[in-house]
This record gives C-alpha cells, structure tokens and sequence, in this order.
C-alpha cells in the first residue's frame, strides 16, 4: 500500500482534484454527478474507472444488490444512488470524499449491507454508495492477540482466519457471518462472548480512516474523541472506517452448545421468569438466551401455544456446564445428550443454524444468508417481569403472530457480566449495567406485496406500543445495530437538531450530547450526514 499520509501523496492529490475541479466548474452542462466524475477524473484512470458503476453500466444493478438484504429495498420504488463507487485503494477513497463534498452529493457507506433500514444504500436525496466491499483483508497476529480486519470483511471471514490460526482465540462480535466489519463493528456489535468480554467495540485498539476532509487518519493522528465516537456511536456520522485493528479474546479450545425448548404446556413461562433471574447473573462464560416463538398451529390439535428454546454457549466442557446449570437452574432438565462440544469457530456455525458437520468453509461464503422481507426492532428490559407480564406478553404474541402473514419471535438476549463492568462514557455505546436483557422483535414474510408489508409492520409496532409496560423508559432505549427508523422522525430541516434528539437519546443515552460535540469538531459542515446521523452542535 502506498503511503496515503505522505506530504507527497497528499499534495498531488489535493492539486489533482482542484485542477479537474476548476476545469468541471467552467463545464457548463454539469450535474452533481457529473461533476463528481470529472473531479475524480476517472476515465484517464483504469483501477477507478473500474470501480465506478453508474446506473448504465451492465453490473450496476447486480452491484447494487448483491449486499442488499432486506427485500423490502430491493423494489423498483427504492430510490437508487446515481453511483456506485467500489475503491480498491485507499486514496481513491479519499477522492470520493473530496469529489462528493465539493460537488454538494451525499454519499453512504456501505460495508456488509446489513442495515436493518436499508440505510447504508437507499436515501431520498440524491447521493452515491461508497461500497468497501473490496477492502477485505484480514491479517491476524496470534502471538501479539490482534489482528488488522478491513471493513468490507465480513464476520464469518474473520472467525475462518481465527479458527484457522488458533483453537483458543475468538473475537467478541455477532452471530450471522455474513455482517461486514464496517458497520457492525462501529455500532457496538454483540454476541455469545459478551457477558464475558463485552463488545466488539470494547476491544478495539486502533483504526485507519478517512475523515471529512478526505485526509487519513490512524488513532494517534485523529485523536481520542473521535476514536471514542467511532465505537459504538456508528460510524458513518463521522468518517469511512477503512480498517480496524482488534484485540483477540482466549477461549478455550473446547466450547458447549445446546439448544433446549418448552412449550407453555411443558412450564415455559416458570423457566423464562427464572431465566430472567439467572441467565444476567451466571458464569460469565454462559450465555443463554430465549428464543420466543407463537405457535398458532403448535399441537396436532391446532392449538395455540408459544415455544421458549434455551440456547446456551458455554465456554468449556459439557460435564462443567451440566453441573453449573444443574445447581443453578435445574428446571431445565440439561442433559449431556443436548449437549455438543466443538471449537469456537464450530460453534459459530451451530449459531448460524447450519447443520452439524457443515466444513467451516462455509464461514467464507458471503451469500448464505438468503434475503426476506424484514422488520426487526429492539427494547432493553430493567426489571424482571412478573409472571403475570408473561402470560400478557405470551397471549399478546399468540394474537399478533394470528394476524401476521410470516414468521413472528422474540429473541431475550442476557446482559450483566462484564457488561456491567465497563463504564457508560468508555466508548459511545451507553447500554451497560442495570440491562436485565436486549428483546430483539423478528418480523419476516416472503410475499411481495406492500400490503402485506405494510399490515405486518403495523402489528409489530402495535406490539411494540403495547410492550411499553415492560422496558426501558425515558428515553426508551434502543440498539444502533437494529437499526429503526420508528424511532424518531427523519430529520430533514432547521429542527434537524431536535428530531436527532428523539433517536439519539435513545441509541445513545447521555453520550449523545459528546457525540454531537465530537461531531462538530471533526464534520461542523455535516458532510457525513444521513437520516439518522448524528448533527454537529457545539
Ligand atoms: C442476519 C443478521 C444478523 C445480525 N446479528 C447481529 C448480532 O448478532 N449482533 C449484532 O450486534 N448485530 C447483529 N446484526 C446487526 C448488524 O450488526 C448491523 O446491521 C450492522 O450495522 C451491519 O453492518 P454491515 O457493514 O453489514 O452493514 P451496512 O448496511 O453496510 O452498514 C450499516 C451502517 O454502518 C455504516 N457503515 C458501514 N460501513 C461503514 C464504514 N466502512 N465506515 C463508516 N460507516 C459504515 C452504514 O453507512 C450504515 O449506517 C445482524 C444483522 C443481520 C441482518
Ligand atoms: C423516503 O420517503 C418514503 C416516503 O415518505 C419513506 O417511506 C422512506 O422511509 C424514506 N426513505 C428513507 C431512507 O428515509
Ligand atoms: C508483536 O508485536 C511486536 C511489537 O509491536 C512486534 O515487534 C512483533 O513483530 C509482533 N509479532 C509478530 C508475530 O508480528
Ligand atoms: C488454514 O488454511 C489453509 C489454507 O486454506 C489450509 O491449508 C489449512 O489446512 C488451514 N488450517 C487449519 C488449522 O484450519
Ligand atoms: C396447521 O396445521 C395443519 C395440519 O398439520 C396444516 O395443514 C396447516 O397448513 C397448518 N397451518 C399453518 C398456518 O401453519
Ligand atoms: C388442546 O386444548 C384442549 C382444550 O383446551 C386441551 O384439552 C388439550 O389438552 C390441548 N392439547 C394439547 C396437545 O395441548
Ligand atoms: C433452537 O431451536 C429453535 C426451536 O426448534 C429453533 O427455532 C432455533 O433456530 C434453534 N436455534 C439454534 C441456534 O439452533
Ligand atoms: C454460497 O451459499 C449459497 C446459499 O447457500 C449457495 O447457493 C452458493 O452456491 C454458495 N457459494 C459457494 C461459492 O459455495
Ligand atoms: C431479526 O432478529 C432475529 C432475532 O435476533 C435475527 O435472528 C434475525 O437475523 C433478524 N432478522 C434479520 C432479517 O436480520
Ligand atoms: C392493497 O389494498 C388496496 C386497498 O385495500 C387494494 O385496492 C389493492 O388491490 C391491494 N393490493 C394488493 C396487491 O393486494
Ligand atoms: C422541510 O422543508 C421542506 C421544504 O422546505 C418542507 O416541504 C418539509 O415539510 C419540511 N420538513 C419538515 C420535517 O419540517
Ligand atoms: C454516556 O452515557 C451515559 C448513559 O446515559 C451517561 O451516564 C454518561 O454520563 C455519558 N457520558 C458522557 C461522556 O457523556
């Protein structure tokens, strides 16, 4: 790689763009786009003109599509971007910046594609698609405990790459292998290993970007306030992530699995009001969460029940795991025969529900997550329910998932642990101590058909609106990475500020207000601006 921070590079960059941008400004037919094209000056170029797709060209729609993982984006009706740019090099990142900003265009950063809205490839103002999806090394250091992982990696790379150098190393991140870096990373980014060792956020030591300025940037040069924003405050409101550096976590060389489930007949609701007591308070090294689902066809006689499944992770053999669940939450009848030892990296096949015995090779296949029609959203729970709660919250389910035309569930993910040690202000991420648990909303269907949409997203916010009871208040706090449009009004105009306050607050608690300080520190121009960015303000 070339240097991109030389005082060389940048001079020649700087002086490229300003000729080809003085010669576009005399251009009299010019449009934003256009205009963007010829300051990067991408036809006397063959690396970028080859990673330029504008919606002419014959793989613009395939490009377009290949990471868009919510059906509900894929219609004709989505708004398309006028360009995708798809940089192999790190400065011609750095001259889509420049080239956008100087134009007027907005752009958003796409790296897995994942967002829950879409947003990292749909807007209604006119902008391009930054796509990372060719900055994807992953370099891993086993005996240093690091590794350099760019952001158009996805997950399931990265647990390859580890399972490939060492049985007793893991990274604390996410369960669907097909997530990029880029986005999940930044938005804080969970999974099995969190009550042990917290975030994926929370084990970053070091990250490379670019700035709005289009200048590069590595933690030292951009300072700790920004590197503070990048983790868990998304990062997209900030800067392009180009790579991040992360610290490996140790995991034993053998995990436990297992995946038990009860219906309301067989004492659903007893286990889940005790698993709200045990599953924040356990060993660290367990994490066991609920999956909820309705079962309206349930028995062979078509009665209407609900399923509770215990999925547990343990770090270490299934003998220790039986005991501990055996003296802590003997109602669950753990057997060594639901019981599956294998090596971390195995164990996140099982979490990405492939069959046993699936080659970890599939961990590199960036299509085998298929796209539905989605709509996910999410609550943290305080308090525990009572039985009682339980009961409304199971009939409530059974009644929605009677009306939805797809497949309905909760998932009840634990917190406490080290969760409950890491201070609120430690990175931009505020959910920490006092979380009994993250409820996850699952919402899929198959027909295209946007009545059907919209009559299923209009029972799961009627859910939503009736779980109030049961979760956090004031604000009502959710999770970036379940992204969610509901939450507060897009903002658009003067009362931008305002509107971001309704869903800052509750993605981010009280380090909003750092956020949009740090914001109008590096961006006061809010170049990185999307609909649910973050706004500068002193
Ligand atoms: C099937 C599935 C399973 C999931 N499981 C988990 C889970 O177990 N744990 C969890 O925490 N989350 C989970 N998520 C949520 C996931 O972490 C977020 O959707 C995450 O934002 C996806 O990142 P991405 O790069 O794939 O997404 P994208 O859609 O590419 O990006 C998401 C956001 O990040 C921004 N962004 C992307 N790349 C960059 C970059 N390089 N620089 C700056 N900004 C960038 C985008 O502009 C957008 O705002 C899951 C999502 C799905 C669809
Ligand atoms: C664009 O506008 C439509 C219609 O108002 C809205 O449904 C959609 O959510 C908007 N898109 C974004 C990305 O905000
Ligand atoms: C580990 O880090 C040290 C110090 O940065 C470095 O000198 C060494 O080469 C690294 N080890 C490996 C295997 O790269
Ligand atoms: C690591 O990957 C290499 C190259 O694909 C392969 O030959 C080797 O067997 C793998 N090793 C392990 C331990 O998975
Ligand atoms: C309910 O079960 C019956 C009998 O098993 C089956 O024919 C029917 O398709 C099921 N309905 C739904 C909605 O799953
Ligand atoms: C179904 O419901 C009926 C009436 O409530 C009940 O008698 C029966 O035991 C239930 N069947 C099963 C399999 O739970
Ligand atoms: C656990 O079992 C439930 C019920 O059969 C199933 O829906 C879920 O996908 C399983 N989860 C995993 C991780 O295998
Ligand atoms: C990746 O997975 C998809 C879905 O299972 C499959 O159709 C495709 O053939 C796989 N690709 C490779 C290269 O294995
Ligand atoms: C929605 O949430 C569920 C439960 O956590 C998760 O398994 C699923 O992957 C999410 N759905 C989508 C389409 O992302
Ligand atoms: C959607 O609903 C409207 C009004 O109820 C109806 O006119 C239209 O035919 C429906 N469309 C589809 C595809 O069912
Ligand atoms: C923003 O401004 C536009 C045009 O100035 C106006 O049509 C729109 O209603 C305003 N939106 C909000 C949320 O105030
Ligand atoms: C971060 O947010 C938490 C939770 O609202 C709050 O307690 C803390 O004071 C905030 N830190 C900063 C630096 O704003």
């Amino acid at each position: 790689m070339s240097d991109p921070n030389s005082a060389k590079f940048r001079q020649l960059l700087t002086l490229f763009i300003t000729l080809f941008s003085l010669s576009c400004r005399a251009n009299s037919q010019s449009s934003p786009v256009n205009n963007f094209l010829h300051c990067l000056n991408y036809e006397s170029n063959p690396v970028l003109s080859r990673s330029i797709y504008l919606p002419s060209h014959p793989h613009f729609q395939s490009v377009l599509r290949s990471r868009i993982k919510n059906l509900r984006f894929l219609s004709p009706e989505t708004p398309k971007p006028v360009a995708i740019v798809a940089p192999t090099l790190i400065h011609h990142v750095q001259g889509a910046v420049i080239c956008a900003r100087d134009n007027g265009l907005q752009i958003r950063i796409r790296s897995g594609g994942h967002d829950y809205e879409g947003l990292s490839y749909r807007s209604n103002v006119t902008f391009i698609i930054l796509d990372m999806l060719n900055f994807r090394s992953i370099d891993i250091d086993v005996e240093n405990e690091t590794a350099w992982v760019e952001a158009g990696a996805t997950l399931g790379e990265l647990y390859h790459g580890i399972g490939n150098k060492s049985n007793k190393h893991a990274f604390p991140s996410g369960i669907c292998p097909t997530v990029g870096i880029g986005g999940h990373i930044s938005g804080g980014g969970y999974g099995n290993l969190m009550r042990k060792y917290g975030l994926a956020a929370d084990h970053l030591v070091d990250a490379i970007i670019v700035d709005a300025l289009g200048n590069v940037h590595d933690r030292a040069s951009m300072g700790e306030d920004l590197f503070w924003a990048i983790r868990g405050g998304g990062g997209a409101s900030f800067a392009v992530i180009v790579s991040w550096k992360i610290n490996l976590v140790r995991v034993t060389e053998t995990v436990t699995v297992f995946n038990v489930s009860f219906t309301l007949e067989q004492g659903a609701t007893d286990l889940v009001y005790k698993w709200q007591q045990i599953a924040p308070n356990i060993d660290e090294g367990l994490y066991l969460k609920v999956r909820l689902t309705p079962l309206i066809n349930g028995t062979s006689r078509g009665n209407k029940t609900l399923k509770a499944s215990f999925v547990g992770f343990f770090l270490g053999r299934r003998d220790e795991l039986v005991s501990i669940i055996d003296k802590s939450f003997p109602e669950l009848k753990l057997t060594k025969d639901d019981c599956h030892e294998m090596r971390w990296v195995e164990s996140t096949l099982f979490y990405a529900r492939f069959p046993p015995g699936t080659p970890v090779d599939v961990l590199l296949n960036r299509t085998t997550w298929t796209p539905v029609f989605f709509k996910n959203k999410s609550d943290y729970v305080k308090n525990l329910i009572t039985k009682q709660g339980l009961n409304k919250i199971w009939k409530m389910m059974i009644d929605a998932r009677s009306s939805i035309r797809g497949k309905f569930y909760m998932e009840w993910n634990p917190y406490g642990g080290k969760m409950n040690e890491i201070p609120e202000s430690d990175i931009a991420f505020p959910h920490r101590k006092g979380n009994v648990f993250l409820i996850q909303y699952a919402l899929s269907w198959h027909e295209d058909d946007s009545n059907v949409s919209f009559h299923n997203i209009d029972k799961l916010r009627k859910f939503y609106a009736a779980m109030a009871p049961y979760v956090s208040k004031d604000p009502r706090e959710t999770f970036l990475n379940y992204r969610d449009l509901d939450i507060g009004k897009n903002p658009s105009n003067e009362t931008r500020f305002e509107e971001a306050k309704v869903y800052g607050r509750k993605y981010f608690m009280d380090n909003f207000t750092r956020l949009t300080k740090v914001k109008a520190m590096v961006d006061p121009s809010d170049f990185f601006k999307y609909e649910q960015s973050i706004p500068p303000i002193n």
